[in-house]
């Protein structure tokens, strides 16, 4: 595979100092973007190539382009922290860069090289480093995608593709800050099958999502909590985040199936839990296990984590069937720790011992 150099052609209108700055102290989630942008493509017969970063602005595309049709398209999603002493690192890029290629090979487009989809974020980074919120958990959230850039209705991988790297700054996910979350347990609905692409970061999941997202409104909740699609009773994830169940001194995260993501902060979460002293293990829980553990006192706390999201407690559940509060329906010691110690190693607050953070 090649490796194309970044190109540099920098806005001749980035925004003025006191536009971002009023960006930066209320930037929601994924409602403004920075300067620049990073465009590499992709030929059949070429490979990868003119690797630019230049000013954000509109794609112009031909109707008939692939991916409007048949959602050939894949995405990442890290972030950016200001670390101390005023530098900048991401965090676990080469996690993000491995799991896009597996995206890809599941979507049938071609792997960018690890090392271009690094130096993509770092070029767009750099570029945009007045961009970074100042400290603590605000960040600069990356927004890697493909897409197909062929034209044409035929039903098959295209001939062509554009790799781009957008950046949002990104304070709370969720508006209210760290507050429990209510979910709504999605029995009717399934996100993703066996051998279908539940494992890939890929738009179809998400837009098959919504409508579930849209029930568990209706019933008053905030996210919809996604089962196996066989028995509609192995709990596998949330929209864009996956679970962990905390047993007192052992946390249990479901495992990789197939149909759910392998998020890089589960990963994350599964050796910081066991760098704390708590037993982290990968294992099913069902729904019964989660009503029953929740009855009897054993299960005492429910997180969710993901890059976006960071963790967030979950504080109530419901079906068509039941309704009940998690632990006390407050966020969890455990959730909480772990949450300080994962936001610490990310803004260099605690030591990086797993080698993960990618300084600039
Ligand atoms: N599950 C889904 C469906 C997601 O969209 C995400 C977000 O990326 C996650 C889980 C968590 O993954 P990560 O921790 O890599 O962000
Ligand atoms: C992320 O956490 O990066 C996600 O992609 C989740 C969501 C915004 C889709």
């Amino acid at each position: 595979m090649t490796t194309p150099t970044i190109e540099l052609k920098p806005s001749a209108h980035p925004l003025s100092d006191a536009e971002r700055e009023r960006v930066l102290a209320a930037p929601g989630f994924g409602r403004f973007f920075t300067d620049h942008m990073v465009t590499v493509r992709w030929t059949e017969g070429r490979g990868w190539h003119d690797g630019q970063l230049v000013p954000y602005a509109p794609l112009s595309m031909d109707p008939a382009n692939m991916t409007l049709h048949y959602a050939q398209t894949i995405f990442e999603g890290l972030k950016a922290y200001r670390q101390p002493d005023g530098s900048v690192a991401t965090f676990r890029p080469h996690a993000n860069a491995e799991r896009f290629q597996s995206s890809a090979r599941r979507l049938g487009m071609p792997e960018l090289p690890v090392e271009t989809f690094i130096e993509a974020c770092d070029a767009l980074v750099k570029q945009d480093k007045d961009w970074v919120p100042g400290s603590g958990e605000a960040s600069l959230y990356l927004r890697p995608f493909m897409i197909a850039t062929e034209v044409g209705l035929g039903v098959r991988p295209a001939n062509e593709y554009l790799f781009i790297v957008i950046a949002s700054p990104a304070g709370a996910y969720f508006s209210g800050g760290v507050k429990p979350v209510s979910v709504w347990l999605s029995e009717e609905y399934v996100r993703a099958t066996p051998g279908g692409t539940g494992a890939a970061k890929t738009g179809g999941n998400y837009a098959a999502s919504l409508v579930a997202q849209a029930q568990a409104a209706e019933q008053g909740c905030d996210q919809v909590v996604w089962l196996d699609a066989i028995e509609r009773r192995w709990v596998e994830e949330m929209g864009g985040m996956n679970l962990y169940f905390v047993y007192g001194n052992k946390i249990v995260t479901p495992e990789l199936t197939g149909s759910l993501l392998p998020g890089i902060t589960r990963d994350s979460l599964l050796k910081i839990a066991t760098d704390l002293g708590y037993e982290a293990v990968e294992g099913r829980v069902s729904t019964d296990d989660w009503k029953a553990g929740n009855a009897d006192g054993t299960l005492t706390e429910v997180f969710a984590c993901g890059t976006a999201a960071v963790i967030t407690p979950v504080g109530s559940v419901k079906s068509a069937r039941a309704n009940w509060t998690v632990g006390d329906g407050t966020p969890g010691e455990v959730t909480m720790k772990l949450r300080e110690a994962l936001l610490n190693i990310q803004t260099g607050a605690a030591e990086d011992t797993h080698g993960w953070m990618h300084p600039l």
